[in-house]
């Protein structure tokens, strides 16, 4: 490698590749001519752990320094002095609202968010047995066919109009969801709230009771959204600017996504802390016994919410959000064994010499599931939470995607099955 030219020999012939540069100086070989030049030589990297898909101007991280910054700004920054909505139009428009672009951001979503009353027969269709992530990607995708017009997005007009309508929609249906599954008469909440506060009350107003907002419940949620809303090429990111490579619609697109975060292997993770703490206490709530679990080699249990992949020194979302779980735990007074387990696995863990030699902190999952809990959120709830607060970065992702007019998302593959065989009759199979 040599200015700024990778030099790839094959079979004694040389080829030539420009390396390019990110803004943050992470190289990267430009390979998008190595087909062409080398008579159809391929790459393969399964998980695609060493290939970028795009190049972005959304989020950067870290992993190693525990940076997270969306447009340039740190997640600490944002987490502290912006709220979730101006941080969703960072995300999408690429600059910080002013006063008056906020304001007119928020009516336009308002306008939109009600959802049409047959939404209601799908809903009432599925039992309240289904996951409700499965029951968003079905509604968010329905949603394309009540509003025809988000598919075909030529102009940035067109899209902002797509943009505002699923911004109003997406939290109706997260709380319908919820209800649903409750057995709650369907409500739209109150559209003078602030986006988050309206949430809120969506999911949690009894029908005979007045809803009274409470405003650390309100700051926890609101950071928990943010510290939430991008994490660059993630497996659900990059199926929703896949999806739309083909210019599906944007909800096609977003309901793509959903089903790509259900899986326990990402979005789903929240759900397997609480899983796990629920398991440890039904065994009596003997953390000790668990820690020296997690640590036994030849036992597969691992501490769930500790330790991540990206970040390796420590997870700056879980830095913040163990802030916003302090408060939320000591004002709303919670009084639950679950929690008491929690808070012993992390004191332990801080101070255990193994955890501590393997960098293993606690991640954002282990107290976005602790916060959850304490706010009343049903344990199959949390992963709608993360794609209510992932949506602007989807939404961001997606349009970034179409800007930039990227080509349609078509990987190749090495073939490694049967050679050409001849066709045998069924009769002498
Ligand atoms: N409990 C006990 N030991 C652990 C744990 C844990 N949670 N995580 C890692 N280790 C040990 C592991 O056994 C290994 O030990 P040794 O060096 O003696 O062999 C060492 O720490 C390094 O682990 P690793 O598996 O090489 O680390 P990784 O980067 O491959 O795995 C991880 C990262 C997140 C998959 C893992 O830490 C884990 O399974 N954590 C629990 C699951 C969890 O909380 N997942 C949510 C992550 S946050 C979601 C997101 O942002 O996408």
């Amino acid at each position: 490698m040599s200015d700024n030219i990778a030099t790839l020999e094959i079979n004694g012939e040389k080829h030539e590749f420009p390396i390019i540069e990110g803004t943050e100086n992470e190289i990267a070989i430009d390979i998008k001519k190595l087909r062409g030049s080398t008579g159809g030589v391929i790459t393969i990297d399964p998980g695609y752990k060493n290939t970028g898909s795009c190049q972005s101007g959304i989020t950067f991280l870290d992993g190693e320094k525990g940076v997270l910054r969306y447009r340039g700004y740190a997640i600490e920054d944002l987490a502290e002095k912006a709220d979730f909505l101006e941080v969703a139009y960072l995300l999408i428009f690429g600059e910080l609202p002013t006063k008056e672009q906020l304001e007119k951001f928020h009516k336009d979503i308002k306008k939109e968010s009600v959802v049409d009353d047959d939404v209601k027969k799908i809903l009432d269709a599925f039992p309240k047995s289904a996951h409700p992530m499965g029951v968003l990607a079905s509604l968010t995708n329905a949603l394309t066919a009540f509003n025809p017009s988000s598919v075909n997005v030529d102009s940035e007009e067109d899209m902002y109009k797509a943009i505002v309508k699923i911004l109003g929609k997406f939290p109706v249906l997260v709380a319908w969801t919820m209800r649903k599954k409750q057995g709650l008469p369907l409500d739209y909440g109150d559209s003078s709230l602030g986006y988050v506060e309206n949430v809120l009350k969506m999911m949690f107003k009894q029908p005979n009771e007045a809803y009274t907002l409470n405003p650390i419940v309100v700051n926890a949620l609101d950071k928990l959204l943010i510290l939430h809303a991008d994490h660059e090429q993630n497996c659900s990111t990059s199926t929703v600017r896949i999806v739309g490579s083909s210019h599906a619609g944007l909800f096609a697109s977003l309901a793509a996504g959903i089903s790509a975060l259900w899986g326990p292997l990402h979005g789903g993770a929240n759900q397997a802390v609480l899983e796990m703490l629920e398991g440890i206490r039904q065994d009596g709530g003997d953390t000790k016994k668990y820690m020296a679990k997690a640590k036994d080699k030849s036992d597969p249990f691992r501490l769930m919410g500790f330790g991540h992949r990206v970040y390796k020194n420590f997870d700056p979302r879980a830095t913040i959000i163990k802030k916003a779980a302090d408060e939320v735990l000591g004002d709303l007074g919670v009084e639950d064994p679950i929690l008491d387990i929690a808070k012993g696995l992390e004191s332990e863990a801080l101070e255990d010499k193994y955890f501590v030699d393997r960098k293993l902190y606690p991640n954002v999952d282990f107290y976005s599931g602790i916060i959850y809990r304490a706010m009343g959120i049903p344990t199959e709830m949390f992963t709608v939470m993360f794609a209510l607060g992932r949506l602007p970065g989807w939404i961001a992702q997606w349009r970034e995607m179409r800007l930039r007019k990227e080509p349609i998302g078509r990987p190749r593959q090495v073939y490694i099955g049967e050679n050409h065989r001849e066709f045998k009759n069924i009769s002498n199979r």
